[in-house]
């Protein structure tokens, strides 16, 4: 075992109060950390000022840099092929989201090889690990056909633990409603659940390509005995019956959370479901923001995420979410970061990751810049890339 010395760390964002000024973000500042690289990949040995820090192997120091955890990204689309930039510009001149246009990446994901498909996922895995993510959820749901689903959750499992079966995306074009959920609560279940640690469903009455709160609660019920965790695409295009339906079942999250009722907003506060927020989805169908406020004030979890798809939000960028939930959200520069990070672990059910103690992954990301509130201080600028010390493994 190699012990790793870091320093020139101007400001580390551990999101352990007991370990740095006892504000959420747990700050410490000239700090120093220890990384342990294992058999089982790279642990936290130590952190703290860089003055009381403990001997080492080997040393780096990062010039005063600000260190935090790595992006927690609890929610990409990230199987796909082609894009849909005219649906995009055809949005920004007027038109309507209403999920319709998940049929058109449907179609170029089915006839896209399976190596078409692995090459596709690689560089997107990249993108996102140069922007600091650490750890990524992956969802399936542009195949809809159970060997597309099947291929898509395969793929996804080659690069990340957090794999999500979302075979109810839509009712693929052709298919008869009733008949396609007793497929996706059937074959294509049984077909994917060994490969998927959770199930997830658009649960979303105001489009009519997903689905309802009945028939997202048959979809939820069957992925549950089926021995995978819960989560829920909820209330995007309406208050509909997603956030309710999550926290009645203990999903680990619902997510969008983008029109909420006050008593969505209390059962969150009251619940173990986190309200995972992915404002690049209003940023890019030109929709009003969620109120981060609300939930925050109320005491409920708050993850960000990128919802990463060509469809609605193809950003790959967790510091352009940052950004975008300090300016139109209402969170502050802390709440935001803490909400990429601790709060996409809580979003994960991973105790693992998300903060920076001793024992848990080291999962770093620095910055370049001393501070992490130039997160959304200097938005669109690249401060954030993971830091990699020693081997680290490559599915997260
Ligand atoms: O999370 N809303 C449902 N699913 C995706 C969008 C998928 C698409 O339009 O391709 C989302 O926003
Ligand atoms: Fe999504």
């Amino acid at each position: 075992m190699t012990a790793t010395l870091i320093t020139g760390i101007a400001e580390l964002v551990t999101n352990d109060p007991a370990a740095g000024d006892g504000s959420p973000l747990g700050i410490v500042t000239d700090a120093a950390v220890v990384v342990d690289e294992g058999a089982g990949g790279s642990r936290i040995a130590w952190v703290g000022s860089r003055t009381r820090a403990p001997a080492a192997d080997a040393r780096t120091d990062l010039g005063g840099r600000a260190v935090v955890p790595g992006f927690v990204d609890a929610h990409t689309h990230l199987v796909f092929a082609g894009d849909r930039s005219a649906e995009f510009a055809a949005r920004m001149a007027g038109t309507r989201y209403d999920g319709g246009g998940i049929a058109t990446t449907v179609a170029t994901t089915r006839a896209a090889s399976e190596g078409t498909l692995r090459a596709l996922l690689a560089e997107r895995i990249a993108e996102l690990r140069r922007q600091g993510t650490t750890t990524v959820e992956i969802k399936s749901g542009y195949g809809l056909t159970v060997a597309d689903e099947r291929r898509a959750l395969r793929l996804a499992a080659e690069v990340t633990t957090e794999t999500t079966f979302l075979g109810a995306h839509v009712v693929p074009p052709g298919s008869a409603r009733g008949e396609y959920v007793d497929l996706v609560t059937g074959d294509m279940l049984a077909a994917c659940a060994p490969d998927a640690r959770w199930i997830d469903v658009f649960c979303e009455p105001a489009s009519p390509h997903a689905f309802d709160g009945d028939e997202a609660r048959t979809v939820l019920a069957a992925g549950r005995a089926a021995g995978l965790g819960l989560r829920v695409h909820g209330n995007q295009l309406s208050a509909g019956p997603g956030v309710a339906l999550a926290v009645e079942l203990d999903a680990a999250s619902v997510d969008h959370c983008t029109h909420l009722t006050g008593a969505d907003v209390d059962a969150l506060a009251s619940s173990g479901t986190v309200a995972t927020l992915l404002p690049g989805v209003e940023f890019s169908t030109r929709s009003p923001y969620p109120d981060a406020r609300a939930l925050l004030d109320a005491g409920a979890t708050v993850a960000l995420a990128t919802d990463c798809n060509p469809g609605t939000s193809y950003t790959s960028s967790m510091a352009f979410v940052i950004a975008l939930a300090v300016r139109e959200l209402g969170m502050t520069p802390a709440e935001a970061l803490r909400s990429a990070t601790a709060g996409g672990a809580l979003a994960l059910r991973r105790t693992d990751i998300g903060v920076l103690a001793p024992g848990k992954r080291a999962d770093l990301t620095v910055l370049d810049a001393p501070s992490h509130v130039h997160l959304a201080y200097r938005p669109g600028v690249p401060l954030a890339r993971t830091l990699e010390v020693g081997g680290t493994p490559s599915r997260r």
